[in-house]
Parts: C-alpha cells; sequence; structure tokens
C-alpha cells in the first residue's frame, strides 16, 4: 500500500510517501481502507508518537494520523459487531501506526459508522475534535443547561466542537477568537467573543463555571482568575504534561478513544447540531504542505488515493 511514514524523529520534513506492507487483522482487529485523515500538526510533539506505553522507543517506521474515516475491508477472527464494508470513522490508539496510509489497522471500541450527512473528508475531520471537545464538557466538566462556560480557541478544531456542544447544552458560552474569525464562532452558537488579540479576557470575563483551555501557556495562566468559586478549568494543551503544580497536572487529559461517544457525535451531526470544519483537502503527495498551511479554521484533511 501507499503510506505517509516517518524513519527519524523529526517534523513534517522528515514525512515520505512510500510504499509499505499492507497490514492485515488478527484477533479482534479491523482493517479499514482509509479514504481520508485529518492533519494534527502537534502531533510531533505528542508522547505516544516516538514512545511505548512503557516509556521505551517505538520502532520506525512510524504512520501518523490517528483520525480517519473509510471502509471496514478486513476483520480479525475475533471481531464482531463490524462487517466488511461499513463505512466507518474513528479515533485510534496513539501508540499504534496511524491512518496516513491506504489501509490501518484499528479495533470495533475505536470506531463508529460514520455519519450519513459527512463525506469521508469531513467525517474524518471529526473524531479528535469532537470527543476532546465531548471529554472536557461533559465527562469532566459536567456542563449543564445556564452554566457559564469560557472556550479559549473557539475558531480551532476542538473549539469550535466546544462551542457547538455547549451550545447544544444550553450554556452560556463565550469565546476568546482572533477578529477574523468573531462572525464565525457566533454563528457556531457563541454567547459572547473576545478578540484575544485586542482584549485581554479576564479584564471582561469573570465568574465562569467552566472554562476548556485550547491554548495553553499565558492562557492558561490568566484563566484561572476567571472562574467562580468552584468553578473548573480544563486543559488539553500539551505543555500542562510539564507541569508539576497538581491544579495544572488535574486540568490536563488526553483524549480517549470512545465507540460509544462517537455513535452519540455522529447523531449529533446528523441532526444537523454539531459539524466538523474542514480547512483545506490535500492529496497524500502534498502531504509536507498539509502540515505547513495553517487553516484558516478546522482541520486540514489528506484524502487517499481510493477516494
Ligand atoms: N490533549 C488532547 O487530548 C488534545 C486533543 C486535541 C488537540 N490537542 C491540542 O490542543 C490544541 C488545539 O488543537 P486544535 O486542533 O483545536 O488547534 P487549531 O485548530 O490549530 O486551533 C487553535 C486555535 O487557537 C486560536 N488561538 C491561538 N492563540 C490564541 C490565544 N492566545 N487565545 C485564544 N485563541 C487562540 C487560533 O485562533 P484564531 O485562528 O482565531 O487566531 C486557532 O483557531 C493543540 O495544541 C493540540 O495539540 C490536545
Amino acid at each position: 500500500m501507499r503510506a505517509i511514514r516517518l524513519h527519524q524523529v523529526g517534523g513534517s520534513e522528515s514525512l515520505l510517501y512510500e510504499e509499505a506492507p499492507k497490514p492485515s487483522p488478527k484477533d479482534n482487529q479491523v482493517l479499514v481502507q482509509v479514504y481520508a485523515t485529518a492533519i494534527t500538526p502537534t502531533e510531533f510533539a505528542w508522547y505516544p508518537t516516538f514512545h511505548t506505553p512503557d516509556g521505551g522507543t517505538r520502532q520506525f517506521p512510524i504512520i501518523l494520523g490517528h483520525e480517519f474515516s473509510g471502509v471496514v475491508d478486513a476483520i480479525g477472527p475475533a471481531c464482531t459487531g463490524v462487517q466488511v464494508g461499513d463505512p466507518v470513522y474513528g479515533l485510534s490508539d496513539w501508540f499504534i501506526d496511524g491512518a496516513q496510509a491506504e489501509y490501518c489497522l484499528t479495533v470495533p471500541a475505536h470506531i463508529a459508522p460514520k455519519p450519513v450527512a459527512l463525506d469521508h473528508a469531513q467525517a474524518a475531520a471529526a473524531p479528535i475534535s469532537a470527543l476532546t471537545a465531548w471529554q472536557a464538557l461533559i465527562n469532566r466538566a459536567k456542563l449543564s443547561e445556564g452554566k457559564r462556560v469560557l472556550v479559549h480557541g473557539a475558531a480551532g478544531g476542538v473549539g469550535s466542537f466546544a462551542v457547538q456542544l455547549a451550545r447544544h447544552k444550553k450554556a452560556h458560552v463565550i469565546a476568546t477568537a482572533s477578529a477574523a474569525n468573531a462572525d464565525f464562532v457566533t454563528a457556531l452558537g457563541a454567547d459572547e467573543v473576545i478578540d484575544y488579540r485586542t482584549t485581554p479576557f479576564e479584564t471582561v470575563v469573570r465568574d465562569v463555571d467552566v472554562v476548556i483551555d485550547t491554548v495553553g501557556a499565558d492562557t492558561r495562566d490568566r484563566s484561572w482568575g476567571v472562574l467562580r468559586k468552584g468553578g473548573q478549568l480544563v486543559t488539553i494543551a500539551a505543555d500542562a504534561e510539564r507541569f508539576s503544580q497538581p491544579r495544572v497536572r488535574d486540568a490536563f487529559f488526553i483524549v480517549e478513544p470512545n465507540r460509544v461517544q462517537l455513535i452519540e457525535i455522529s447523531r449529533l451531526i446528523d441532526a444537523g447540531l454539531i459539524r466538523p470544519i474542514v480547512g483545506t483537502v490535500f492529496t497524500m503527495g502534498d502531504v509536507r504542505q498539509a502540515y505547513e498551511q495553517k487553516p484558516v479554521r478546522g482541520k486540514n484533511v489528506l484524502r487517499m488515493a481510493a477516494l
């Protein structure tokens, strides 16, 4: 099969578009013919990209891109609940090879039927961002009607889902974004938008129940002060991993694959209540450009030759 692989630690300049062995599914594994996969530029810096769960070093070559949309091509002998030919989307285990290839391996617990309202390129842009927003707002912050939530980076992949989900939960949504994205974020459901480039948010926001921080660093540090007493900050920015401060460590999490949540996300997408935002769709041969050309909004997507 054709695949995009890393043979050394590096960034997008190290990616090679080349032939690779087509995997075959064992046990309960599912082989997916990948139609599209979204780009996560920060994946080069994420711990599982080059490490094993026990702290060792992963073997090269390595395939990135852990969210995908495609069609089930084959299943392992112990696989149940998934049929060859099913259109699926999903987020695979961070520690295994990803979906920047014509085929990828996953398991039934990490995939769900693709939303019918979306094409594969759109569906591929949903799993990481939608699951992250879901796990931040619903699992960790337990957001409910009438709560006040501040979403940092609201025009981004995760932020755009966080705004839509918070709106769906009938929360009062305050968003930070650049001025060029203010109308876009309002259309997603934000009640208030703050241009982070001109207005320090802490001068105009106070007493929020929940902060969803997708930016990190100084933005996270300044956010503690806008929480009401007992309010909760949730951060996904990777710099939090390096902090020993308990409140920062407790606020940080890494998104996990989840079939049940993906099914619920599909339902909301098909009902027209939430949607992924796609930047530009690139071909496999243009993968470096897909990493280097920052999308104005949402996520860039790679489509495979099969699409
Ligand atoms: N821990 C996890 O499980 C997890 C999961 C997914 C993503 N992440 C991480 O979360 C971060 C966000 O991911 P993403 O996919 O949403 O990124 P993204 O699509 O690149 O969005 C980032 C957004 O941040 C905005 N921004 C930049 N500086 C800002 C500031 N000072 N204040 C407010 N907004 C600011 C930008 O807005 P404008 O365009 O309006 O300037 C941009 O839309 C990345 O670092 C990613 O690695 C972590």
